[in-house]
């Protein structure tokens, strides 16, 4: 049985990556996650909140005495736990590289072009086999556009791509206007994979406390769909690999995303909630499925349920909403 499958230009032994989250701060966790078969780990992001904070806290120890240095610093919001330092970041991705063969793939989260994105090159340099960029921006401003905000988006994107020569993907959010059309613009600025989605996480009001609380609820596989439906209309069409991010649960949703035509599914919630032991479960369960099923190999069935490929393509658009409205059987009591 083949599992094998290429992402980025990377060989992997299987489509399963783990994506990022707190358990890639520890060099022992990545190794067990290895062990327990996982193809590659994107490392938990280095903000670029981190970064800037950082240098300003330099600045200050550099021209102590200035009163510039609180005031700017209480505009950057408190990053919360994620505050290893960005040298331990760096550090923490070569200790890796030398304790694992798998791939590593280092992680920047930011929005801005500017002096922070140097840390491309610092985790290139560190041994990362790829870089992926989340770019996680909530436009809340009346005045941006939907295409200064793309704009934005491609410009951050190139700008990466100039700092490094090792393979860059692009998570993005699931939120745009004309998905398809950006998508093939972060292509042609220098990204070779897309990430879809990144999972925003909503704020919840404490009724307690009249107060508005961060709320962290882990994905379920229903979650699947969303991705699902943008990676089977996107394969085929651009010059990039795409990789399926949120939901992936069991060994069905890492088929389903295979046959969308993702090269990888990634993973987080499912090894969070169920621990590194989820990752032999998955793999054993997609091997049967293919046993069953007369498959060699993962190559076989990518892409075999986008778009481009079924019988009926319409079922991704317009027309599948009105016949799935249309198909509820409705018992009224
Ligand atoms: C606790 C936690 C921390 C996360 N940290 C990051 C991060 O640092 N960078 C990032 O790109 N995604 C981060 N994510 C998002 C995941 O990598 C993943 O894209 C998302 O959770 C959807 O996948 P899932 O359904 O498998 O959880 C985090 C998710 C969780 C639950």
């Amino acid at each position: 049985m083949d599992l094998t499958t290429t992402y980025l230009g990377l060989k992997l032994k299987n489509p399963l990556v783990a994506s990022p989250s707190p358990l890639s701060e520890k060099v022992e966790n990545i190794q067990r996650l290895e062990q327990e078969g996982i193809a590659a780990v994107v490392m938990y992001s280095l903000f670029e909140e981190q970064i800037i904070h950082e240098s300003l806290e330099l600045d200050h120890y550099l021209s102590r005495g200035t009163e510039t240095f609180a005031e700017a610093l209480s505009y950057l919001p408190n990053v919360g736990k994620y505050t290893l330092a960005p040298d331990v970041y760096i550090e923490t991705i070569a200790k890796a590289k030398k304790a694992v063969n798998i791939p590593v793939i280092g992680s920047l989260n930011g929005v801005s072009s500017g002096g922070w994105i140097h840390y491309a090159k610092k985790i290139q340099d560190a041994g990362a086999d790829a870089l992926e960029l989340n770019i996680y921006f909530l436009p809340t401003d009346l005045n941006l556009t939907s295409s200064e905000l793309e704009d934005n988006y491609v410009k951050l994107v190139s700008d990466v791509r100039a700092e490094i020569s090792i393979p860059l993907a692009v998570k993005l959010s699931p939120f745009f206007t004309a998905l398809p059309n950006l998508a093939r613009r972060l292509v042609n600025a220098g990204a070779n994979g897309l990430v879809l989605f990144n999972r925003f996480y909503q704020p919840d009001f404490n009724l307690g406390t009249l107060e508005v609380a961060p709320h962290l609820v882990l994905s379920t596989s229903q979650e699947l769909r969303l991705p699902l439906r943008w990676i089977a209309i996107l394969y085929g069409k651009l010059q990039a690999d795409l990789a399926l991010t949120t939901g992936v649960h069991t060994a069905g949703d890492v088929l389903k995303a295979v046959m969308a035509g993702a090269s990888v599914a990634m993973t987080a919630s499912a090894l969070l909630k169920q621990g590194a032991g989820v990752i032999p479960t998955i793999l054993n369960g997609i091997e049967a499925w293919m046993t069953e099923h007369e498959y060699e190999s993962i190559q076989q069935m990518k892409g075999s349920m986008s778009q481009g490929a079924v019988a009926e393509p319409a079922a991704f658009e317009r027309a599948n909403y009105m016949k799935e409205l249309g198909s509820y059987n409705l018992h009224f009591r």
